[in-house]
Parts: C-alpha cells; sequence; structure tokens
C-alpha cells in the first residue's frame, strides 16, 4: 500500500484515484498521523501531496518528519517538495508571484521516475513559493523556464519530488510518472482489483458482525445497491435490505427495485408502501427546505419502525464512499463538506443506537460501479445516473399532488427513453424534466389549451460540484418535446434549461 498525507490540495483525491488506475491499494491520512501508525501500516511508499500554505506560515501543516528515517521511500508534490526539502536542511523561497498553469518540462536525466517520458514535456504548475537549495544529496532532475528545480531526487535514499502536480491531467506523462514511482521505486504489485476488494471485504465484515443481523436502506442507487450485494455474498440472510416507496420516486423504479433484489439475488427485502403518508405529509407545502425535511425526516420514521419489527438487530450498513470520509475529517477540506451534507440522512445511526457498517469506504466512486458490476449487478443499476434523496418532491415546483406527480413521472420516462435510444444515458451526469408551477397558453387540434410547463435539464459534470448544461442536438430536444406533448396529458409547452452550475444548481428546488 501507498500511504498520501493529505496537506490540503484540491488535487488530493486525484493523487489516491490515479494510484488505484494503476492497481496499487492507498490511503489518504491527516499529517497528524503518529509515526507509529504510520510504521505499523508498513507502505511500500509515502506521497506527500500538495497544499495552499507556505511552509513559512506558522501554521502549516507537518508531519512528523521521522518518515525520513524509516527507509520507505518518499514523493513529495508541490507542497510536499517543499515540505521535504525543508525539513532535510534545504532551502525553500518565498515567491513574489505565483505560478499557475502549463509549462515546458525539460527532464535532465531520464531514469529514475521519468524513466520512458520524452525529454521535453508538459506539465502542470500552480505554486507560490519554489527551491532555493537542494538538501545534501539530492540533484535536480528536471526544470521549466520559471522553475529551475521542478523536479529532484536523492537516489540513495529513495527521495523524489516534483514541483508540478503529476496527477491532474493537464499533466500527460503524469499517470506514468506516478506509475514509475510506484513499481520502479518502491516496487509495488498490481494487486488492487475489485476481485480482491470483494474477497477481502467479505473477510472483513464476517469478522465484524460474526452472526450479528444487519439492516441497509436501499434506495435503488449505486451505492446502497452495490453495499447490499456485497453484505449479502458475506452474510446472506443476516442481512434485511429495507426499501420506502415514498411516492415521489421515477416511474417503474420501485418495481424494478424488487425485481433485482428480491427475485434475481434472492435478498431478505422489506418494501415498505409508504407513499400515502410521505404524500398526507407534504400536501400544502410548497417550500423547497420543508419538503426535503419532511421527506428525510418520515424516512427517519418509517425506517425506524420497520427495523424494530426485525429481532435482534446490532448494525446498520450504509454505502458511505471514500470521498464523504476524507472530506468530513480533512482539516482543510474546504466548503465542499458542508454543500453536501444536506444530502446524506443524517442522525439514522444515532437514533437507532445500531453499530455502523460501511463496507465502501474505502471506495471512490469508479471502484463502486467496478465493484457492482463484478458482483453481477445489471449495467442499468451501475450506471445509474444520481438521483436526489427527495426524489420528485423537489422537481416538481410548488406543490407535491398526486395528479401533478403523474405528469412529472410520464414525461420523465419520456425524456430517460429518448436520452437512452439517442446512447446519452451515460455521457450525461443527469437528465431529468421539471414542472413548473406556471400554466401557458397553446393550441392543439383547433382547440386552446391553457396546460403546465415543462423544463428539461441536462448536465454533464465530473462530481456535481460544477456543472454545465448539456448541448444536446437540437433534433433530439424536438423529438423530446414533441414526444411529451402528445403522450403526457396536461403538458403544452416544453422549454430546456440552459444554466450552468454555478451560479445555478443542479436541481431546481
Ligand atoms: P445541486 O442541486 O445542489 O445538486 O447542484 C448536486 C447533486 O446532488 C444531488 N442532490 C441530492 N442528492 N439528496 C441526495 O441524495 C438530496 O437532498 C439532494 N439534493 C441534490 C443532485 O441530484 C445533484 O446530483
Amino acid at each position: 500500500m501507498i500511504l498520501i498525507i493529505d496537506f490540503g490540495s484540491q488535487y488530493n483525491q486525484l493523487i489516491a484515484r490515479r494510484v488505484r488506475e494503476h492497481h496499487v491499494y492507498c490511503q489518504i491520512e491527516p499529517p497528524e498521523i503518529s509515526l507509529k501508525i504510520i510504521r505499523d501500516m508498513k507502505p511500500e511508499g509515502i506521497i506527500l501531496s500538495g497544499g495552499p500554505a507556505s511552509i513559512y506560515e506558522k501554521k502549516s501543516p507537518r508531519v512528523d518528519a521521522g518518515i525520513f528515517t524509516l527507509g520507505i521511500p518518499v514523493l513529495g508534490i508541490c507542497y510536499g517538495l517543499q515540505f521535504m526539502v525543508h525539513a532535510l536542511g534545504g532551502d525553500v523561497i518565498a515567491a513574489a508571484k505565483r505560478e499557475y498553469g502549463f509549462a515546458e518540462l525539460q527532464i535532465l536525466s531520464q531514469d529514475g521516475i521519468f524513466t520512458d517520458i520524452e525529454k521535453t514535456t508538459k506539465c502542470w504548475m500552480s505554486h507560490g513559493d519554489t527551491i532555493g537549495k537542494l538538501p545534501k544529496g539530492f540533484k535536480t532532475t528536471a526544470s521549466t523556464p520559471n522553475t529551475p528545480v521542478a523536479a529532484a531526487e536523492d537516489r540513495k535514499r529513495r527521495f523524489y519530488g516534483l514541483q508540478f502536480h503529476p496527477e491532474v491531467v493537464h499533466t500527460p506523462e503524469g499517470k506514468k510518472i506516478l506509475g514509475n514511482f510506484l513499481f520502479a521505486v518502491c516496487r509495488c504489485q498490481e494487486k488492487w482489483t475489485m476481485k480482491s476488494f470483494a474477497r477481502e471485504a467479505i473477510d472483513e465484515i464476517h469478522s465484524q458482525v460474526g452472526n450479528g443481523k444487519i439492516i441497509l436502506g436501499l434506495s435503488g442507487g449505486v451505492d446502497s445497491s452495490v453495499a447490499a450485494v456485497l453484505l449479502h455474498r458475506a452474510i446472506g440472510n443476516q442481512l434485511t435490505c429495507v426499501f420506502v416507496d415514498n411516492g415521489v420516486l421515477r416511474q417503474g423504479e420501485a418495481e424494478k427495485v424488487q425485481d433485482v433484489f428480491q427475485k434475481h439475488f434472492h435478498m431478505k427485502l422489506r418494501f415498505v408502501r409508504a407513499r400515502k403518508i410521505f404524500l398526507d405529509r407534504l400536501r400544502g407545502v410548497e417550500n423547497p427546505e420543508k419538503k426535503r425535511k419532511i421527506i428525510g425526516r418520515t424516512f427517519i420514521d418509517i425506517f425506524d419502525e420497520e427495523a424494530k419489527k426485525i429481532k435482534n438487530v446490532e448494525y446498520l450498513a450504509q454505502g458511505t464512499l471514500y470521498p464523504d470520509i476524507i472530506e468530513s475529517r480533512s482539516t482543510f477540506g474546504g466548503p465542499s463538506a458542508v454543500i453536501k451534507s444536506h444530502h446524506n440522512v443524517g442522525g439514522l445511526p444515532k437514533k437507532m443506537k445500531l453499530k455502523l457498517v460501511e463496507p465502501l469506504k474505502h471506495l471512490f466512486k469508479d471502484e463502486v460501479r467496478l465493484l457492482g458490476k463484478e458482483l453481477g449487478l445489471p449495467e442499468e443499476m451501475v450506471w445509474r445516473q444520481p438521483f436526489p434523496g427527495p426524489g420528485l418532491a423537489i422537481r416538481i415546483i410548488g406543490e407535491v399532488t398526486e395528479k401533478r406527480l403523474n405528469i412529472l413521472k410520464k414525461a420523465d420516462f419520456v425524456l430517460l427513453d429518448e436520452i437512452r435510444a439517442a446512447n446519452l444515458y451515460g455521457k450525461l451526469w443527469q437528465s431529468f424534466a421539471v414542472l413548473l408551477p406556471i400554466k401557458s397558453v397553446g393550441i392543439m387540434g383547433d382547440q386552446r389549451t391553457y396546460e403546465n410547463i415543462l423544463a428539461i435539464r441536462a448536465v454533464t459534470s465530473d462530481d456535481a460540484m460544477t456543472a454545465d448544461w448539456a448541448r444536446i442536438p437540437h433534433e433530439l430536444l424536438a423529438k423530446i418535446s414533441n414526444r411529451i406533448i402528445n403522450e403526457v396529458r396536461g403538458v403544452n409547452r416544453v422549454v430546456y434549461d440552459i444554466s450552468s452550475k454555478p451560479p445555478s444548481t443542479i436541481e431546481w428546488e
């Protein structure tokens, strides 16, 4: 395994993903981690990440410099390099001006971590301070016009440093450079696959829960579905999944979940028909935040009640992913954790006094999809677009009524049908319909109509933090609009949302 010390760079998770793409397991840990824990982890290599601080700031993050005495290879990236140079007796110069963007990298020795890399290549810079004097034993291995020490090494002690960011796509040879560190320097082996993960995770679940009973809230989304299948593989009928049909799901979704998990995987599934109680509580509510709260709380009430019906449950399983873990504990995680907090159903484990099982907590989303495939989940579940917990309720602007729900469900179904037929479903982050609270005049046959307006939202995104409206071909938009107006009673006008995030959000409420 490779240990990544988190000095707060926005690219940290990318470093981890690049390492894992090389089939090497890695873990991101905060700089406060003790030398003893590091030693016990027995990492094959340590990567010191970049970060926004300057080494001369009083509060700049530091890891125990004892890591340089363990005989383990170290790669410092940007701030990580500066930390290493400073700790080993070199000089870091406070920069007058930040360097940001592409730079032409001249490689001075095409070996070590630059084995098989072109002599001149592009790299991505994002730093203030630079290296003034290298510590004893180090030599410069690459330069750019602005940065004389763009890379350095002490080959004897196996310490390497890069002033640029190998983890971002803007450094085309970055993945290969990281690969050289992993394989040529650290002698890692390509052992991290979803097959091996599944095997180990199943063992771990066994030893954690023994004969205990687990419940899991199944939503039909990728994370809870993969968690369910993995747990079921490990402990079979000790697992009970609870699926709550809250009435604001897309057409056919509840049936699909029953089909896959009950009929195909033969899991114990409690299918709770709760649409009435959700819709009753939502009656007359127009405020988006109120809708979210009502749905969140009602879910907890119902889940709690169902859990009580199962005797002797000790564990609650959740599909928590690695980014949630990193962001929630990171000192330098930025505002992202706060923005996302409303997405999770908080309060559940505390209320229920159950022990948590989080079998996916070491995985990134793309790894969860691969694991799902490995465990035999249908493709359409593995590649499903995200769907918000409050469901269609936050896509009906204004009050949620049975009638408006039916309109939206039908329109959404037509939209997704066409998006899939055009082979766009997997390329879009999300594509959905929104029912607006205003009516407009139209004409159908010889009749004047006064009906609802439906908005279509389709976005591209990598992580939902930013998003752009998708440039869907006009012909396809025409087809979608035509079909919706003809097939869905109650809609006589379709509009396309052309706003990006920020300043808009993906969902309308
Ligand atoms: P926004 O609208 O904030 O959405 O740009 C970003 C992403 O989060 C999803 N989303 C939610 N997911 N519960 C969820 O599980 C929620 O309450 C929730 N609100 C938004 C949204 O669909 C998009 O992918």
